[in-house]
């Protein structure tokens, strides 16, 4: 592995279409040892942001270091930089063997190496296998088994859960966060963000090609997510009432259990000291990561599903199955196709 392509900078980065402006005087870091995850609505920017890092989209301003250089004076670029932002993007007549093999020759790596890595991906019984006929997923383990050819220190995925079914993502977050441990850069884009959650150290967050936030997950969690207070007493009506008027809302959730917003726990406490109410539980709640996003990027969403009258979402037309779930859920290869999880060590 090589160990001098640590940490990415990103430097006043500037990408427009024709006149409209994709990524806008973006600035980051992405730091080694780390599972960065790369978030923003979408047409937000992040596959365009990811494209003129590597140098497939031509920028019209800033620059992209990886470790001191740009990609296209890495001398060794597949031992440095795994990339995947299109694991469709393959030819459909060549087996999955032979992808990886002239991957592999044209970087100056043996076959033995394809073995390996399509061992680690769970691809081996299907190695021989055309890619026209690889699902959406065994495209994704290709991908990933491509990247992992020259062993590189920085990985760069664009959302590459798209198309694993359960297991899938859970096999990629459990490798990346692998990646991660043993000291690599990942930085990764993604909408699941439960698997965000469970997946990343830091965020970078966008919105209109812009940046919104750059913190850990912890910290935009505390910053954006809703906060409130649960509150638990066999006095609840006497505690609610000497809060009325003094707090946003307050949600009564049963006999015993309110949650109030617009408050701190020192608040509520000492509310119910004044009033010698007892209590039997005050806690701190805070929203997911979900609801931070939603409200750090309420303002830079273009695209919105349409709701019909009344507020509610609009029925699709087709009946009776609803539509896709947007994002990381088609099947990868199932057991008998070779499907299998990476084998214990592999990596
Ligand atoms: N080749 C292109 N030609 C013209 N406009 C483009 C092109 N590629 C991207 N764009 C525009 O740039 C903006 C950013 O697109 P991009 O694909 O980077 O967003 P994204 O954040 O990756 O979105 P998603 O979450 O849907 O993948 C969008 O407005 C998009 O329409
Ligand atoms: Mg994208």
């Amino acid at each position: 592995m090589c160990f001098t392509c640590g940490v990415i900078e990103v430097e006043n980065l500037t990408k427009r279409f024709g006149g409209q402006v994709a990524v806008d005087h973006l600035s980051f870091q992405v730091q080694e040892g780390r599972v960065t995850g790369f978030l923003g609505p979408n047409g937000s920017g992040k596959s365009t942001t990811m494209r003129c890092m590597l140098g497939l989209d031509r920028h019209q301003a800033g620059a992209t270091r990886f470790d001191g250089q740009s990609f296209g004076q890495l001398a060794r670029p597949l031992t440095q930089v795994g990339a995947l932002l299109d694991a469709g993007y393959v030819h459909p007549a060549r087996t999955a063997q032979n992808h990886l093999r002239w991957l592999a020759a044209t970087n100056g790596m043996s076959r033995t190496r394809v073995g390996e890595v399509l061992d680690m991906v769970g691809l081996h019984d299907v190695a021989r296998r055309k890619l026209k006929g690889f699902s959406l997923g065994m495209r994704q383990r290709l991908g990933i088994a491509s990247i992992m050819l020259g062993d590189p220190h920085t990985l760069i995925l664009d959302e590459p859960g798209n198309g694993l079914d359960p297991e899938g993502i859970r096999w990629v977050r459990d490798v990346l966060r692998m990646f991660a441990d043993q000291g690599r850069t990942v930085f990764v884009s993604s909408h699941l963000l439960s698997e965000m959650n469970l997946m990343a150290d830091h965020l970078i967050v966008i919105g209109r090609g812009r940046l919104i936030d750059n913190c850990s997950v912890d910290e935009f969690v505390g910053r954006h997510a809703t906060r409130w207070v649960r509150v638990r007493s066999p006095q609840l009506g006497r505690l609610l009432s000497a809060l009325h008027g003094r707090v946003e809302s307050i949600d009564t959730i049963d006999d015993s259990t309110a949650e109030v917003h617009g408050a701190t726990t020192e608040m509520v406490g000492e509310a119910a000291a004044r009033q010698g109410v007892v209590l039997h539980e005050l806690a701190q709640q805070t929203g997911s990561l979900e609801d931070a996003f939603l409200k750090a990027t309420a303002d830079v969403v273009d695209f919105r599903a349409g709701e019909a009258p009344g507020g509610q979402p609009q029925a699709w037309n087709t009946a009776p199955a609803g539509p896709p779930s947007a994002g990381w859920m088609p099947p990868p290869p199932p057991a008998s196709d070779g499907g299998d999880a990476p084998r214990e060590g592999g990596w």
